[in-house]
């Protein structure tokens, strides 16, 4: 028997489709890429925006055909998606023929409502042949924390550290499909990183929508910053990322925690969404334009070369042309290495979805100056790399379709990304690697020595 998953979405999806992945593996399953040839198809979905939906409707629409060639095929749609207020419903009566629809709480069951749809097939009852689960169980941790997980992002292993989100920013879908902020102990995200480190993982990327909100809910006196030094002296050659970091929780104490780490990366995403005050506080963000840009100098005080990023969204309901232009000189003045821009999308349900909207010739054009500004930036910043010499985790091959190059490629410790001559066997290793040239937002460079 064999599964395929298709995942959409942010990270914390990509590693739920590992634990997936580690469900099926157990129960027996294969993984196979091919549609055709696989017995259980899983669609792992996200619902940020309406562009994020669209594709993987698409894609589910077209299993349709696959279960006419193959009607013991099973089809389940999980993650996000089928969270939102009625979509279960809704995705059942439009799409009969998924068997299975779990949301961000039940991936657990997988295996068991495979079984029982098997069951229900075989005995011939219509019952049973479909099911769907969507509630916040209270004990969700126990059953996560009992997943198995196959990992497929080597070097880098992905660890949550705490579910949920608290934060209600009011354009945002996000709290209403992962439920109340829900913190791992610190012992179970401990034990985690070791075991990775172990299997000989280069890099831990620790997971959650606010990784600064870490442990307020543990009550043992747990923060992000006890956590990340408790991390940086656990033993072995690796690095450390997070993400993501809501900038109202950002503390001096998790800055200094980085700053004095031998193994935390000197890179932060900090999502800043909009340079303006007024629409910051229509988005709920809960901290200002100032306070957001004194965090910046706070933190390039402590790590003069920590590379920045960020989140940017255009066109929220209120957004005038001086706002926008707000956050086009808070770009010019930050100087982010990259940064993920997003038109807004409205988010049934959430407070800013029923705020009149603006035209999308608005939006359009406003997306299209910020990146044209922020490529302008990542160009200049990578100019100056060249000459200098970074370590450079090799991750991936950089070769294209092609493999006939011999490149592979990496990031700097503050996340620049490098591609430099090497083989298939490097990823994972570590590497001393001088940048020789630089194209907008990538390093070329060759290695020095093998660390
Ligand atoms: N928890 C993270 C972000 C999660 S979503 C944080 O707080 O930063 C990732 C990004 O998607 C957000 O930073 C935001 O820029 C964007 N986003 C969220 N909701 C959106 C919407 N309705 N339309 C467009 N972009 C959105
Ligand atoms: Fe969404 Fe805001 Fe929570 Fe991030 S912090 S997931 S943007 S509500
Ligand atoms: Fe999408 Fe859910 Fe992540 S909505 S961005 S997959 S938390």
């Amino acid at each position: 028997m064999k599964y395929k998953i298709v995942t959409y979405g942010c990270q914390m999806n990509v590693h739920e489709s590992e634990k997936l992945a580690g469900l099926l593996a157990r129960a027996g399953y294969e993984c196979t890429q091919n549609s055709e040839e696989a017995d259980v198809l899983v669609f792992n979905t996200c619902c940020i925006r309406d562009t994020a939906e669209r594709r993987a409707l698409g894609n589910i629409g077209v299993t349709k055909a696959l279960k006419r060639r193959n009607p013991s095929l099973i089809v389940a749609v999980c993650g996000c998606m089928p969270q939102q207020e009625g979509a279960a419903e809704r995705i059942a009566a439009h799409y009969p023929y998924i068997d299975i629809i779990l949301g961000t709480r039940n991936i657990s069951r997988l295996p068991a409502e495979i079984e029982r749809v098997l069951a229900a097939r075989a005995a011939q009852k219509r019952k049973g042949r479909r099911t769907a689960a969507t509630d916040m169980p209270e004990d969700y941790l126990s059953a996560d924390e009992a997943t198995p997980t196959l990992r497929t992002s080597y070097p880098n292993a992905w660890v949550n550290i705490i579910y949920g989100c608290n934060n209600f920013c009011t354009y945002c879908i996000v709290p209403y499909v992962r439920g109340r902020e829900i913190s791992r102990s610190e012992d179970a995200v401990l034990d985690e990183v070791k075991r990775a480190v172990d299997e000989g993982y280069g890099e831990i990327t620790l997971l959650g929508q606010n990784v600064n909100s870490y442990g307020h809910d543990l009550g043992g006196g747990e923060n992000f910053a006890r956590l990340l030094r408790k991390i940086d002296r656990i033993p072995g050659k690796f690095r450390v990322r997070f993400m993501t970091s809501h900038p109202k929780d950002l503390t001096r104490e998790v800055a200094e925690a980085m700053a004095e780490s031998d193994k935390i990366c000197r890179a932060l995403h900090l999502p800043v969404q909009s340079g303006s005050d007024r629409v910051l506080r229509d988005m709920n963000r809960r901290y200002t334009r100032e306070k957001y840009l004194a965090e910046i100098a706070m933190l390039r005080d402590l790590m003069p070369d920590i590379g920045l990023t960020t989140d940017i969204m255009v066109g929220f309901p209120t957004e005038t042309e001086e706002d926008f232009q707000g956050t086009m000189s808070l770009v010019r003045e930050v100087g982010y290495l990259n940064a993920f821009t997003f038109i807004y999308s409205p988010r049934k349900g959430t407070p800013a979805a029923a705020m009149p909207q603006l035209p999308y010739e608005i939006k359009k054009r406003r997306i299209g100056e910020l990146i044209a500004l922020q490529n302008s930036v990542t160009k200049e910043l990578s100019e100056r790399f060249v000459g200098g010499c970074y370590e450079v985790l090799a991750e991936d091959i950089a070769d294209g379709p092609s493999g006939k190059n011999g490149m592979i490629c990496g990031r700097t410790d503050g996340g620049r990304l490098v591609n430099f001559k090497g083989s298939p066997e490097d990823i994972g290793k570590f590497f001393r690697v001088r940048i020789t040239s630089s194209r907008s937002a990538s390093l070329f460079g060759e290695a020095e020595e093998k660390l």
